[in-house]
């Protein structure tokens, strides 16, 4: 007899180390508790729709390293689907789901939250590639991306050099400028430009104006998706490449563009030519990196230890080093922005 049946989701944004996470969960949950795991498929889709599949050990053999999410996700949004929340409740109740575990970013959470009051028996795992959850110090998937957009502005160093360009590389993180500002530290970017804080494109061009006479002839320039220009005008123009009209169920545009029209303005500007990539998905595809993997599944054995404690309408999250449990409605609804010390103390001297 099983101590207790347990529901896993992934929801949002795909992010690696998902998989680790649904390990740690059916491992520690078949072999410590004797619990009954069953993944819901798609996210909160699943739940609604009573889409389910029972996750043993077997199932989850070999999906350690592997990105993606063997469960499936997707940006559904039970509140914004008439009758949503009582559906997800008559599914949990039909199903003798005793708890649920729900690894998501904001969105994903946010609705746990809700759903707490209702009823819903629920622990959060932190997970986005844009680090931009409040609450704990990293989700992961992070390190992963950062690592992901450092090889890359590595290799667009030596073709910029080799050509005498400018190449500006757009990254994600949504509205926030976390991955920009790692992977440019670690890629000795010559401009990092985050959503935190609205860049000049005057100022920009003037300072890999002053970099290139002062002997430099390349440069590398990492945007953030969500980044804007600090002249309104200028804004609302770049602004309507870079975010298209809602399309999630959530609200939320979708970011990309303002790179390509960057390195247009600071052609034009500075006469230098100049080069543009996009790395997009490429950042949230393959394999986890070793810190992810370990992160994940310390999330992944936690939220099965917290369900056991009976701590529901917490998320696991990251302090110092160590585990903890932090309420739900403390991470989200609040993004977790770039760390202004970082971008401008540490980041700051080297740009330029
Ligand atoms: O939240 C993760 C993220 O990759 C963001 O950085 C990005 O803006 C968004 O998801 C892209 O979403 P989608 O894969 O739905 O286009």
């Amino acid at each position: 007899m099983a101590e207790m049946r347990i529901g896993v989701l992934t929801g949002g944004g795909d992010c690696p180390g998902l998989n680790a996470v649904i390990r740690a969960v059916v491992r520690t949950g078949h072999r410590v508790h004797q619990d009954e795991v069953i993944g819901f498929l798609d996210g909160w889709r699943g739940v609604l729709e009573g889409d389910s599949q029972e996750l043993d050990e077997e199932r989850c053999r070999g999906i350690l390293a592997v990105g993606g999410t063997i469960l499936g996700t997707s940006r559904t949004n039970p509140f914004a689907v008439d009758g949503g929340p009582e559906q997800v409740m008559r599914t949990i109740a039909c199903k003798g789901i005793d708890a649920l575990i729900a690894i998501g970013g904001d969105d994903t959470l946010g609705v746990a939250d809700r759903l707490g009051p209702m009823g819903l028996k629920v622990v959060g795992v932190p997970k986005t590639i844009d680090n931009d959850l409040s609450g704990t110090e990293v989700t992961f998937g992070f390190d992963t991306a950062v690592q992901i957009a450092t090889d890359a502005l590595d290799r667009l160093h030596t073709t910029a050099e080799s050509h005498h360009r400018v190449i500006v590389c757009e990254v994600m993180g949504r509205h926030a400028g976390w991955i920009a500002t790692y992977a440019g530290i670690a890629g000795g970017a010559a401009e990092i430009l985050v959503p935190e804080v609205p860049f000049d494109v005057d100022e920009v061009s003037e300072r890999l104006r002053r970099r290139h006479a002062g002997g430099r002839f390349s440069s590398i320039v990492v945007v953030a998706e969500g980044a804007v220009p600090s002249d309104p005008v200028i804004a609302a123009d770049a602004t309507a490449i870079s975010s298209s009209a809602p399309v999630d169920q959530f609200g939320h545009a979708r970011l990309g563009g303002i790179g390509s029209w960057l390195a247009a303005e600071i052609e034009r500007r500075t006469g230098y030519e100049a080069r543009v990539t996009i790395l997009g998905h490429v950042q949230r595809g393959g394999t986890p990196t070793a810190r992810d993997r370990v992160l994940a599944t310390r999330f992944g054995v936690a939220a099965l230890e917290a369900v056991h404690d009976g701590a529901f309408g917490t998320m696991v999250a990251l302090n110092c080093g160590d585990i903890i449990r932090v309420p739900l409605a403390e991470a989200v609804g609040n993004p977790k922005t770039v760390d202004l010390h970082l971008y401008r103390d540490v980041a700051g001297p080297f740009m330029g």
